[in-house]
């Protein structure tokens, strides 16, 4: 195991009810920027528990957060920030909402020219609002990490930043009722995919990690086919255990000590950008095409992820593997997510396009050896067609 030293300071009220845990978790006197999306809190009653618990706050609305958040929206927060002397931010949301708030919070002290430098250049950070969250949609694990991811002009970039982890996050399974079964398989698949992309590189004896991972693959495996059947749709013990997984699955736990491989985000976020196509489906479709490329690279935690999340112990070590990602790949069938390019209307003549987004945006040399070159993402697009 690598040395690592770990943090997760965001305090989780879990479980039903919870939403008006957050009128204790905001200090009495702040003044605080109510953050949400296009409107689904407004229908599920969400929106009215919200404001319930904050009776007693001085609150100001800003709302219109899209999927896939937009700088061009997030900088409209900034001057009713000033206006109103902002001083503590609750996203209410899915991963849009909490990663643009995280982007809110620290362009709000941004003293260079243009607040996109915190994505582009990775300009420095020194202060950030704090931020509160009531997580709406359980996929990213952004509740409690420190990562955004923000788009502008076709270029879907990242940021991480201490700062902006928030200071407690409400997690209430029931709120996730309203969600449609495509937004229910999308959260499934992105935090899936998370923890595949913190354990299946090489072995480094991390066994607390690589049990702790495999469980949550399990756990997502179970619920998650679960969850699409009609009697467990509204079940909210299936929920709470994919909620909880979403979490567990990107907040830090899993990915300290290990190395680890975001090839499958990184080729993702540009078919986003590029397609618009929802973050977890690119993600369906980029992965088996990673494992089937990156073999030999993964040999050992492909077999160990064979036998131990698929129970697949009869075979040679080639054999397992090949009947590993063959089940990878059933399992987001049975999601009903893509995994083909061809299913999301690309083909081969847009990888130029999306090599080139790589290489724009530095995405040269990734992988757990830093050996996915733009050759190898190249082929790994030809692979997923
Ligand atoms: O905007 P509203 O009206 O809220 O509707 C949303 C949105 O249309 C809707 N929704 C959310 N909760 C709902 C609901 N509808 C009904 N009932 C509810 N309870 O769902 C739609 C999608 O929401 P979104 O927030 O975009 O989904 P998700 O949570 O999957 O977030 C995706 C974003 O997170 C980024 C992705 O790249 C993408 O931009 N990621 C962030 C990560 C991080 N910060 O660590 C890691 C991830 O891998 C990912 O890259």
């Amino acid at each position: 195991m690598f040395n690592f030293s770990f943090e997760n300071t965001t305090k989780i009220h879990f479980g039903e009810g919870k939403i008006a845990a957050l009128s204790k978790e905001i200090p009495a006197n702040a003044n605080v920027l109510f953050v949400y999306g296009g409107g689904s809190i407004k229908t599920n009653g969400v929106y009215d528990q919200v404001v319930d618990a904050l009776k007693d706050h001085i609150f100001v609305e800003f709302s219109g957060i899209e999927p896939n958040p937009k700088y061009d929206t997030l900088v409209k927060a900034l001057p009713i920030i000033k206006e109103n002397n902002i001083d503590y931010i609750l996203a209410v949301g899915g991963g849009s909402v909490v990663d643009g708030v995280k982007f809110i919070a620290a362009a709000a002290f941004f003293e260079g020219d243009e607040p996109w430098d915190i994505l582009a250049k990775q300009a420095p950070i020194n202060k950030a609002l704090p931020i509160g969250a009531v997580l709406t949609l359980p996929a990213t694990g952004s509740e409690s990490n420190i990562g955004s991811v923000v788009t502008k002009d076709g270029n879907k970039l990242a940021f991480m930043h201490p700062l902006v982890r928030p200071k407690f996050a409400v997690l209430d399974p029931k709120v996730t009722l309203s969600l449609s079964e495509r937004q229910v398989s999308n959260g499934v698949v992105d935090a899936f995919v998370h923890t595949i992309e913190q354990y299946l590189t090489y072995p480094v004896n991390a066994k607390v990690q690589d049990r702790f991972a495999e469980g949550l693959l399990l756990t997502l495996v179970e619920e998650g086919e679960k969850v699409l059947q009609p009697e467990y749709n509204k079940d909210l013990e299936v929920r709470a255990n994919i909620m909880w997984a979403a979490t567990m699955a990107l907040n830090g736990l899993i990915g300290t000590g290990v190395p680890q491989d975001w090839t499958t985000h990184m080729l993702g976020h540009e078919l986003t950008a590029e397609f618009n196509i929802d973050h977890a489906r690119t993600l369906s479709i980029v992965l088996p095409a990673v494992m089937k490329v990156c073999k030999a690279d993964k040999h050992a935690k492909l077999v160990q992820y064979a036998e131990r999340v698929w129970n697949i112990t009869d075979g040679s070590d080639e054999q397992k593997i090949e009947q590993a990602i063959a089940k990878t790949e059933a399992f987001f069938v049975a999601m009903k997510v893509p995994t083909r390019l061809s299913e999301v209307d690309v083909d081969a003549s847009k990888i130029d396009t999306l090599v080139k987004r790589l290489e724009q945006h530095g995405m040269t040399q990734l992988g757990e050896h830093q050996k996915v070159t733009l050759d190898v993402s190249r082929e790994i697009y030809q692979l997923a067609l």
